[in-house]
């Protein structure tokens, strides 16, 4: 397995490129089941994630076809001959479960692994079945999968969510786009990816209104069409590249960053002393200051702070002035990068959901582990103002959700390189 070395190597400058989203791919891949016309998506990023979901629809017969090096994303459902989706690619990625709805809509059956050992223990998809039942179908959950059925198709219902949840929306959304009537989707997720999705759906024939607000309305339609989509910027990526000056120090243009995107994010940048400012091709961010100051997050759904920019926040908070509490509102255990960080120096204590961050002047390069996708890209960060060698391994994690990270961090002056080989 490959490793990442980075050696902190002072002030960045230039420009990176921001992908389009991991999360809104991996949404609008699925809707292509919707329609038996072609779907062709623009600016996708090229990630493992994104080869595991073609992996998916091609088990269900859909083709898929990467050109352009991947960055567009030419897909089709007419000829669909399975309606399984199998342990085997499921448990790979909890995104997976987001072929149920579009299946279910269009064939009228579905039957989809659960996704992970336990999904409806800590990481339930309970949100998303109790939606398909609002609309008339028959779920039996048996060996590990959920069978599902809908006799003469789904029904639109009212679904008011008791839990903000950005799959179960996107299911539902899917799944309503065909059913018969009106579909309400209350305490709905607002998240970009959403709207992306919506504008999508809308462009393949789809009624909808509201999307970006918590209540979504959805009219039926009995057929969708083809359509052609740019995916939305990765915000996620924005975020975590908007930190590579705030925390080696100097000024980067991140090419295609919108502020609407990543606001209560760069909220707090500037409140740690970073600047944040709009140019005509994206975002810059500059540190000018010898170090930042401390301040507190508390992860919450959109608009909120992203939970997925929590850990690369903490590498941040690290180096700061002060103490900085972190408070993880979205998901129990994700404060799993704070001992790979501790091993570099770095002065945290964890208390359930909450991390306190007493800032330090420095950290000293070591060799870490990369333990989940957001949280080896926080160790990378991190090693670029940490003295010495900060080697990251299991770097698996980082290729499903970072496309060529050495080389964007390596073109505005890391010292940054990827070793093949165990770890
Ligand atoms: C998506 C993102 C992920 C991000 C998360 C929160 C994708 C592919 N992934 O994940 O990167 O971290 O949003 O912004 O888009 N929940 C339930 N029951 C359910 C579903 C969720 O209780 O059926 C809970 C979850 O355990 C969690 C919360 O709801 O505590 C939010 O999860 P959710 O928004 O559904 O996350 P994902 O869509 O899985």
């Amino acid at each position: 397995m490959d490793r990442i070395v980075v050696t902190g190597n002072g002030p960045l400058s230039g420009q990176i490129p921001i992908a389009g989203a991991k999360n809104a791919c991996l949404t609008l891949m699925p809707a292509t089941l919707l329609s038996d016309e072609p779907l062709t998506l623009t600016n996708a990023p090229r990630l493992s994630d994104i080869r595991t979901m073609t992996t998916l629809l091609q088990s269900l017969g859909a083709e898929v076809s990467a050109l352009n090096g991947g960055q567009v994303l030419a897909m089709s459902s007419h000829g669909l001959n399975n309606h399984t989706a199998d342990y085997d690619i499921v448990r790979k990625m909890r995104a997976s479960i987001l072929v149920l709805g579009p299946m279910l809509a269009r064939e009228g059956r579905a039957i989809v692994s659960l996704p992970g050992g336990c999904a409806i223990g800590a990481r339930p998809v309970d949100l998303h079945l109790k939606a398909f039942e609002a609309m008339g179908a028959d779920l039996d959950l048996r060996d590990g999968y959920v069978h599902a059925e809908a006799k003469g198709g789904l029904k639109g219902a009212v679904i008011d969510f008791p839990v903000v949840s950005v799959g179960a929306t996107e299911n539902a959304l899917m799944a309503a786009t065909l059913a018969k009537g009106t579909t309400v989707l209350k305490n709905a997720a607002r998240e970009p990816e959403i709207v992306d999705l919506a504008r999508c759906l809308r462009k393949m024939g789809a009624q909808i209104e509201g999307e970006g607000t918590s209540t979504i309305t959805i009219e039926g339609v009995d057929r969708l069409h083809g359509a052609t989509h740019p995916v939305v910027t990765d915000r996620i990526e924005l975020g975590t590249y908007m930190l590579a000056p705030a925390i080696a120090g100097g000024e980067v243009e991140l090419l295609g960053g919108r502020l609407d995107l990543v606001a209560a994010f760069a909220e707090k940048l500037e409140a740690a002393g970073v600047s944040v400012t709009e140019t005509d091709k994206g975002l810059k961010v500059a540190r000018k200051t010898d170090r930042v100051r401390a301040v507190d997050v508390v992860t919450e759904p959109f608009p909120g702070f992203p939970t997925d920019l929590q850990a690369q926040m903490m590498a941040l908070l690290c180096f700061a002035e002060g103490t900085s509490v972190l408070e993880e509102r979205i998901f129990e255990n994700r404060f799993m990068h704070a001992p790979e960080l501790m091993r570099m120096g770095a002065r945290i204590e964890v208390h359930g959901g909450t991390a306190t961050v007493k800032g330090v002047e420095k950290l000293k390069g070591a060799p870490v582990m990369a333990t989940d996708l957001r949280a080896s890209v926080s160790l990378i960060l991190a090693g670029l103002a940490a003295q010495g060698e900060t080697v990251v391994s299991r770097v698996y994690h980082l290729d499903r959700g970072y496309e060529r990270v050495e080389e964007k961090l390596g073109n505005v002056g890391a010292k940054i390189q990827r070793v093949q080989g165990d770890g």
